[in-house]
C-alpha cells in the first residue's frame, strides 16, 4: 500500500513544484490556506482543533511542513503573525505526530546562518524575525525524534506566485528597469527541481534525521547568480549595477553569508552536491525565456 503524505504549503512556490514528484509514489493530502492546491484542501494550520480533525481522518505516515510566512519584511513588521504562521502551525502538527508515530520533514532556511566561510549545521545565527521564528520552529520540530530539518534555499520560476528572485529579475528586464544586483549577500541555493529530487531522497532514506544543510557545493552572490543566469539564457542586454544590500532600503536586516557546508548530506547520500553552475544549467534546460 502507498504511504500517505500530508503536505502543507502546497499552494506555495516550493509546494506546487513538489506535488507532481510526490503524487507518483505516495497518497498525497495537500493543503493550502487561502489558495486551494490542485486536488487538495484549504486548512488554517494555526487552528489546532481543525488540524487534529484533518490529521485524524487522513492518518499520514509522513508530514512535510512547508507552510510559512516567507515575506521577510512582513515578518519584521508583524512579529506576532510571523510567530503564529511559522511557530504555532509547527507546534500543532508536531503535537499530532508525537502521538501518532509520524515522520516529520520541516523546511527551514539558510537565513538562520550568518557566519564566515561555509556555515555548519551547529552554528545558527538568526538575524531577523523571519529567521528567528523559523529557528524557534526548528526547536519545536526536534520534540519529535523522527524528524528532519532541511535548511535550504532555492531558485526557479513559479507561475502565479509573487516574490521570487528570478520572477522579479525577468520582469524588471522586460520592463527595461535598471536592476540593482546585490553583491554582498552570498548563498548556495539549488534549482527548485533539484531540491524536490533531494527531498524525495530524504523521504526514501529513513536513516536521515536531525538538521541537514541542503544546498549547492559552492556559493555565489545573489547578483552574480542572476547575472550568470542571464548569460546562460542568452539575455543579451539589460541595464544593471552591482550594489550593496543597504542600497535597497528594506525593513529587515539580511544575513550577508548564508553559504552552507553540505558535507553532512553528501556523506549521508554518498554523492556530491551539484555546483551552482550545474543548478543554472538545469534551470536553463527547463525554462523557455522569451
Ligand atoms: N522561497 C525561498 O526562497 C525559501 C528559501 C529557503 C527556505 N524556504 C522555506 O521553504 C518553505 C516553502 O517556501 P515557499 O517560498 O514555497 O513559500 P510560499 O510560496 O510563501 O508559500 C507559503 C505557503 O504557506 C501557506 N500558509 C500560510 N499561512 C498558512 C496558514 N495559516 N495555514 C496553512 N497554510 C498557510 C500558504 O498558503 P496560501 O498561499 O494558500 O495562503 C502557502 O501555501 C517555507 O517553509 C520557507 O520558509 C523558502
Amino acid at each position: 500500500m502507498k504511504k500517505k503524505i500530508f503536505l502543507t504549503g502546497a499552494s506555495g512556490k516550493l509546494g506546487s513544484t513538489l506535488i507532481p514528484y510526490l503524487e507518483k509514489n505516495y497518497k498525497l493530502f495537500s493543503v493550502g490556506f487561502k489558495k486551494k492546491p490542485v486536488n487538495g484542501f484549504n486548512l488554517d494550520l494555526t487552528k489546532e482543533s481543525k488540524v487534529k480533525i484533518f490529521l485524524n481522518k487522513a492518518r499520514p505516515d509522513i508530514i512535510i511542513h512547508l507552510a510559512a510566512l516567507t515575506n521577510v519584511d512582513l515578518c519584521e513588521k508583524n512579529y506576532q503573525k510571523a510567530y503564529d504562521i511559522n511557530c504555532i502551525t509547527t507546534k500543532n502538527l508536531i503535537n499530532w505526530t508525537k502521538k501518532n508515530n509520524c515522520r516529520f520533514i520541516y523546511l527551514s532556511t539558510d537565513q538562520i546562518y550568518n557566519n564566515s566561510g561555509f556555515n555548519k549545521e551547529n552554528n545558527p545565527c538568526p538575524q531577523n524575525s523571519y529567521s528567528l521564528t523559523k529557528y524557534i520552529a526548528e526547536k519545536i520540530v526536534l520534540f519529535n525524534k523522527d524528524s528532519v530539518i532541511i535548511r535550504t534555499n532555492f531558485f526557479g520560476i513559479f507561475p502565479n506566485h509573487n516574490g521570487s528572485l528570478l520572477d522579479w529579475f525577468f520582469q524588471s528586464i522586460k520592463k527595461k528597469k535598471r536592476i540593482k544586483l546585490i553583491k554582498d549577500i552570498h548563498f548556495n541555493p539549488l534549482y527548485v527541481d533539484q531540491l524536490c529530487f533531494y527531498i524525495l531522497e530524504i523521504i526514501k532514506n529513513k536513516r536521515i534525521k536531525g538538521i541537514i544543510n541542503l544546498g549547492a557545493k559552492n556559493g555565489i552572490s545573489k547578483g552574480k547568480l542572476l547575472f550568470n543566469i542571464s548569460k546562460k539564457l542568452g539575455i543579451k542586454k539589460f541595464s544593471f549595477s552591482y550594489e550593496n544590500f543597504n542600497k535597497l532600503n528594506l525593513t529587515a536586516n539580511r544575513p550577508k553569508n548564508m553559504i552552507m557546508n553540505v558535507t553532512k548530506i553528501e556523506k549521508l547520500l554518498n554523492k556530491p552536491m551539484p555546483k551552482i553552475k550545474d543548478c543554472i544549467n538545469k534551470l536553463a534546460m527547463n525554462i523557455n525565456y522569451e
